[in-house]
């Protein structure tokens, strides 16, 4: 997590808000993290997740480093209910900004993460000039991959997965580029 994000103002979506983490989220991430179905689809998220995990992780999406934009990072909150209900990411990597993101088991298939991803994409575009943005999703996760697809995310074949945890799962990478 030595990574930094910057804190922006929240997005909206019809049904959902995108804003910064705050210490109040860290039971439910803790929850949400420590899920297996959600965590072994993550190769950032540590094993086993606890409350340190979660601490480090919402003081770093705090530090606001001045000058420089480095990427972005959302709690995803229900609007409905002012739940948290999952977070996503865009952070510099290899030249590109990766994208990645998880939901609370109970809020799957309801079309949230299309939603919230789409939103977060066009932020990283239109305001951040994102160029090119890479996803990668270890094998077997087709609602990922759905999402992915379903906002444009064209296809570029399988990897090693590069996290020294998960080297014997592959990767399926996907990247969008900016339209000229
Ligand atoms: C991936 C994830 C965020 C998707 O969240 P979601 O809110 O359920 O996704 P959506 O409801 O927006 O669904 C997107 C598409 O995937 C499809 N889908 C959802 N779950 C699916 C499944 N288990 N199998 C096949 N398709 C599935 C949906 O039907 C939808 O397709 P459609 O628009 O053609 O109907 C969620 O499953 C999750 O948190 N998984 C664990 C973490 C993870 O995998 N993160 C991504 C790492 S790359």
């Amino acid at each position: 997590m030595n990574v930094r994000s910057k804190i922006f103002a929240p997005l909206e979506t019809p049904r959902l808000h995108l804003r910064s983490f705050g210490v109040d989220d860290k039971d439910a991430l803790v929850a949400q993290l420590k899920d297996p179905l959600i965590s072994k689809q993550l190769a950032f998220v540590p094993h086993p997740y606890d409350a340190s995990h979660a601490e480090a992780w919402i003081k770093d999406c705090a530090r606001n480093p001045p000058g420089k934009i480095v990427g972005c990072r959302f709690a995803i909150e229900r609007r409905e209910d002012g739940s948290f209900v999952g977070g996503l990411g865009l952070m510099p990597r290899e030249r590109a900004f990766e994208l990645g993101y998880w939901l609370d088991r109970r809020c799957w298939r309801q079309g949230y993460a299309t939603e919230a991803v789409g939103a977060a994409l066009a932020f990283g575009l239109s305001v951040l000039a994102m160029q090119r943005i890479v996803a990668f999703v270890f094998m077997g996760n087709p609602a990922s991959t759905r999402v992915l697809a379903r906002l444009g995310f064209a296809y570029r074949g399988l990897e090693d997965s590069t996290t020294q945890s998960d080297a014997s799962r592959k990767v399926l990478r996907y990247e969008f580029v900016r339209p000229e």
